[in-house]
């Protein structure tokens, strides 16, 4: 038999109901939301795709570590087991825990910026990596490939970064204005497309010839590690494990989001590979804002199942599972002709609803209507990535236009079954099949920042 997509290498042990509402009450409270989806009851959703982060099922190996959790304040032995499996991965010889991705970032960028308006150059900043990287005075600079805007062609590496441009960006800048190099790994916004070894080395060597420290965003690296290993030459028949190490060897700090490969509902790593003088600045640093050095935000039960959840992560068989999971969903939207970004990534499918629905204009957020249809369609939730998500330019105050209108429909880790996708499938193909139908939305409240949580919208006459 053809194994087309691999099979779930785990059974279920807890199950968790859920339930869909009539399609009237979806109506209703769609409105009663203000058509914003992050205003809805997660108890009104059926299936909810809002996000990867936090949501995935923890394995009985976790749970079981939880109840040995040490919860001393300081020198907790929970914290060491952690510290060991980080330092197994990446090598690095200084561990730190924290909350989550953003409790990292707000710890170690600011120690990075040594003067007002340097920047940080990425292939794409994650949100919260640009917010803090303001916050300390910088500025982010993105230098995403040109080929992760063509959402209809294949190319295996859409996440890399334009190397001409990033040099470029370091010269035209001058390089002691570039405070570092933030690799993320993979890319979240244009689709959790994987960054290539080849790119990722280079980025580094061009890093040390100007001195720059490089950073790795890396909530989802197993996730692009496995990539590395099935889509690029002379990889195949190296571990993941290894894979990872090789990437981690070329940088200089790890920044990790563990609600995304460290299998937990909450927490973060810092890890420093052998900048001491850096370490001792953030031991510092972290105690007012996320906690002692040995706790960081997170209870020692959490760091224990952190320990477990991040060898889980790296495991081949569930990433194999984990990454054809998302590519079924795909495939069978594509099969129906619906234009996604292609070939999918690891944590996510992104529907490309500028191409979908041309007729909405990107400032009535054509995703975020179409996300709405498919909420009153099948109760499912997902995320707009797009030009709600860009907000205005502060100096101008015109809207910002995203270069691509993406629905995120986000695929949490081993929740779902093939069954979900299938339905999850079915409903985005009858919204895709009204959607001359769809209108855009307009605001009835405008949040100042961050518009997409907290704005009230109604869909146009
Ligand atoms: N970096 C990346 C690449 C992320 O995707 C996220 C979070 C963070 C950093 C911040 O981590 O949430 O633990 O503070 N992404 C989530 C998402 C929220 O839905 O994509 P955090």
């Amino acid at each position: 038999m053809d194994k087309k997509y691999a099979v779930p290498p785990y059974k279920i042990k807890m199950v968790e109901p859920i339930h869909l509402i009539g399609r009237s009450e979806r109506e209703e409270r769609l409105a009663q939301a203000g058509y914003n989806q992050f205003a809805l009851k997660s108890e009104d959703v059926f299936i909810d795709l809002l996000t990867d982060s936090g949501t995935g099922a923890m394995s009985h190996f976790q749970w079981g570590a939880m109840m040995i959790g040490d919860e001393a304040y300081a020198g907790s032995q929970s914290f060491y087991r952690l510290e060991t499996a980080v330092k197994n991965i990446t090598g690095y010889a200084y561990i730190m825990p924290a909350h989550q991705g953003r409790g990292a970032e707000q710890v170690v960028i600011p120690q990075l910026i040594k003067h007002p308006g340097m920047i940080f150059i990425s292939n794409m900043h994650f949100d919260t990596t640009r917010a803090h990287v303001e916050l300390a005075g910088g500025e982010a600079v993105d230098v995403a490939c040109k080929e992760c805007l063509d959402t209809l062609t294949y190319y295996p590496f859409k996440g890399n970064f334009d190397l001409e441009k990033l040099e470029k960006v370091i010269i035209s800048r001058g390089k002691d204005n570039v405070a570092g190099i933030i690799l993320t790994v993979t890319n979240n916004a244009v689709g959790g497309q994987p960054v290539s070894m080849e790119n990722f080395r280079s980025v580094c060597e061009i890093a040390k010839k100007y001195q720059i420290k490089t950073i790795i965003d890396g909530a989802r690296y197993a996730e692009n590690s496995y990539f590395i290993k099935i889509r690029e030459k002379g990889y195949e028949n190296t571990s993941v494990r290894e894979i990872a190490k090789e990437m981690f060897g070329y940088a200089d700090i790890f920044l990790m989001s563990a609600k995304k490969d460290g299998l937990v509902n909450m927490g973060g790593i810092i890890a420093i590979k052998d900048d001491q003088d850096l370490f001792r600045k953030c031991q510092t640093y972290i105690v007012p804002m996320e906690g002692f050095p040995t706790y960081g935000g997170m209870a020692g039960r959490d760091m224990d199942a952190l320990a477990v959840g991040l060898d889980e992560a790296l495991d081949e068989a569930y990433l194999e599972y984990r990454i054809d999971e998302v590519r079924y969903l795909g495939d069978r939207l594509k099969a129906a002709g619906i234009p996604i970004q292609f070939p999918t990534g690891g944590h996510a499918v992104f529907v490309d609803c500028g191409k979908m629905c041309p007729h909405i204009p990107y400032d009535q957020f054509p995703a975020a209507a179409v996300g709405n249809e498919l909420y009153i369609e099948g109760g499912i939730r997902s995320v707009e990535i797009g030009s709600m998500l860009m907000g205005r330019d502060p100096i101008s105050g015109k809207n910002r236009q995203s270069d691509m209108e993406l629905l995120r429909l986000t695929i949490p880790r081993r929740v779902y079954t093939f069954q979900h996708w299938d339905y999850v499938a079915d409903s985005l193909i009858n919204v895709f099949n009204r959607r001359q139908t769809i209108k855009g939305l307009k605001f009835t409240y405008e949040s100042p920042v961050l518009r997409h949580f907290t704005s009230r919208f109604v869909p146009m006459p």
